[in-house]
């Protein structure tokens, strides 16, 4: 399948998608994010596939924002309509996506952008990655998922302020805020992350889609996340991963996980 705006490779289990807009620094209009939600809708189906890293072509932009020439004449109804099916469509999807999403972040993570790579599990970016919620810049505040997930990733004041001053950090600064797991030089983001992947791939991932689950239960209104992760622990003991694993273990062997 191949997209407009977006290129899908799998690489021995690691899937890659990269938003490919490089003249409008990958900038998210109406077709990309169309296209991300049909591009996981598949990796989603797809066996071969154990994890997903997002980031963006070339060398200056993971995701300049949401494409502010589509929604400069929006009325009020449209705004609300344009953020509800991003946040379900989209944001929501990836966040709470089965199989772990890395977010590579290659340079700017502005609004949408920035909002794209929050809702990954993680992220790991390059060291000349700029991140930052400029909306209020534009008369406007995020609206898929910021003002949610930024406090969440860096706390309340810090979210605040680069919200307020609609200012961009830099990848240190991400990393001392704990926006991002790690700061890598540019060239060597996609081999550091996928290496993270590979680690990640020697676990049960029948067991990490359990623990996404759990850990994102933290962060649902209403849902007690020690009673999911009760539900998941016990859930565990029934899959063909815990006895391969628990024997394994007992036998000093290293586990080769069926994933069931
Ligand atoms: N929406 C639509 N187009 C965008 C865009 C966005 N969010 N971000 C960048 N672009 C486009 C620019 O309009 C320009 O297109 P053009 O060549 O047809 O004029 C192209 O991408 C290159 O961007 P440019 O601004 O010339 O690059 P720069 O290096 O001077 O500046 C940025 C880089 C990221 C600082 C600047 O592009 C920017 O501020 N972008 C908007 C960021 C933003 O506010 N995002 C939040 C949106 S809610």
């Amino acid at each position: 399948m191949s997209y407009n705006n977006l290129l899908v490779e799998n690489n021995d289990g690691i899937a890659l998608v990269t938003i490919n807009r490089p003249k409008k620094l990958n900038a998210l209009n109406r077709e990309t994010l169309g296209e991300i939600r049909q591009a996981f809708a598949k990796l989603e189906q797809d066996e071969e596939v154990k994890v997903i890293i997002i980031t963006g072509t070339g060398e200056k932009a993971f995701v300049a924002g949401a494409d502010i020439s589509e929604f400069a004449d929006y009325s009020v109804e449209e705004g609300k309509d344009l953020s509800a099916k991003g946040h379900k469509e989209v944001f929501d999807m990836i966040a709470n996506f089965k199989k772990p999403v890395i977010a590579a972040v290659n340079g700017f993570a502005l609004g949408g952008g920035l909002e794209l790579a929050m809702a990954a599990h993680f992220r790991i970016a390059s060291e000349n990655a700029k991140l930052g919620l400029p909306e209020t810049s534009l008369g406007v505040i995020p609206g898929y998922g910021g003002t949610q997930r930024l406090p969440q990733l860096v706390g309340k004041g810090r979210a605040m302020e680069m919200i307020m001053t609609a200012g961009m950090i830099d990848a240190n600064q991400a990393l001392q805020y704990g926006l991002v797991n790690h700061v890598t030089p540019l060239e060597e983001l996609m081999e550091f992350t996928e290496k993270i992947a590979g680690k990640i791939m020697k676990n049960s991932m029948v067991a990490i889609s359990q623990a996404i689950d759990a850990i994102n239960a933290n962060y649902e209104d209403g849902v007690n996340g020690f009673d999911k992760e009760i539900e998941g622990f016990g859930k565990s003991f029934g899959t063909e991963d815990f006895k391969e694993g628990t024997s394994a273990f007992l036998n000093k062997e290293k586990p080769n996980f069926p994933n069931k």
